[in-house]
């Protein structure tokens, strides 16, 4: 289902910062090799992640699912002097092709690709982290956000992508709606749902 009328949606696009080139050479190159070019952030929600790094500042990033690299690069560009990300794919071809983005890019010396279940990863990493994004397999949602919260910084932000599901929130996608519900009904948190593209929850301490 498309949550916003496609018109609307090319309009936001057009009265929005033009996408990066690289990061427009990126997704076109993803779709022609990879394909599932839909898992890709793209450029409002890049744009839209970008500038909420502009805004928080953080020094340490954990990115939980990287594809092809999109939102990990659209980060990286407003991370502040010395800003990092760790950022997870389980995929080694995914990651692979990332990491040769991430070669091109001015930016891409500031992220760290760590191949395997994220998991894993985040129980290697130690540390708070400022800011998290999750986009990885829906069903380990919730546990991502049980591995985050105790780790987030005290101004830390989580953002969590695709929390509409493309709608079938409410006519039951169980992974999605659970996390949601999860996320509505902890009084550690304070949220808001946004219905921007697919949707994204952004998430703070209370
Ligand atoms: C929606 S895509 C990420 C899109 C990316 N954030 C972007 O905006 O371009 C989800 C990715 O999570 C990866 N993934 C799935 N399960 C994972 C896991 N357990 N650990 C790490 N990555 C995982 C998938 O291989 C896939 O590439």
């Amino acid at each position: 289902m498309n949550l916003v009328d496609p018109r609307i949606e090319e309009y936001t696009e057009r009265m929005s910062s033009p996408h990066d080139p690289l990061l427009a050479e990126l997704s076109e190159q993803t779709a022609r090799e990879l394909g599932q070019a839909g898992m890709l952030t793209g450029p409002v929600a890049g744009r839209f992640l970008e500038l909420l790094v502009w805004i928080a500042q953080p020094r340490r990033v954990l990115e939980i699912g990287t594809f092809s690299g999109h939102s990990a690069l659209a980060m990286a560009a407003a991370l502040p002097e010395g800003g990092h990300i760790d950022a997870c794919e389980l995929d080694p071809v995914r990651a692979a092709f990332a990491q040769g983005w991430f070669d091109r890019s001015p930016h891409g010396s500031k992220i760290t690709l760590h191949v395997g279940p994220a998991a894993e990863t985040l129980a290697s990493l130690d540390g708070d982290f400022d800011f998290v994004f999750i986009d990885a397999d829906k069903d380990g949602y919730v546990s991502y956000y049980e591995a985050v919260v105790p780790r987030l910084a005290e101004r830390g932000l989580i953002v969590a992508d695709n929390t509409l599901a493309g709608g079938r929130v409410v006519d039951g996608n169980p992974a999605i709606a659970r996390f949601n519900e999860h996320v509505a009904a902890d009084p550690r948190t304070v949220q808001v749902l946004l219905s921007v593209r697919d949707g994204l929850t952004l998430i703070r301490r209370a």
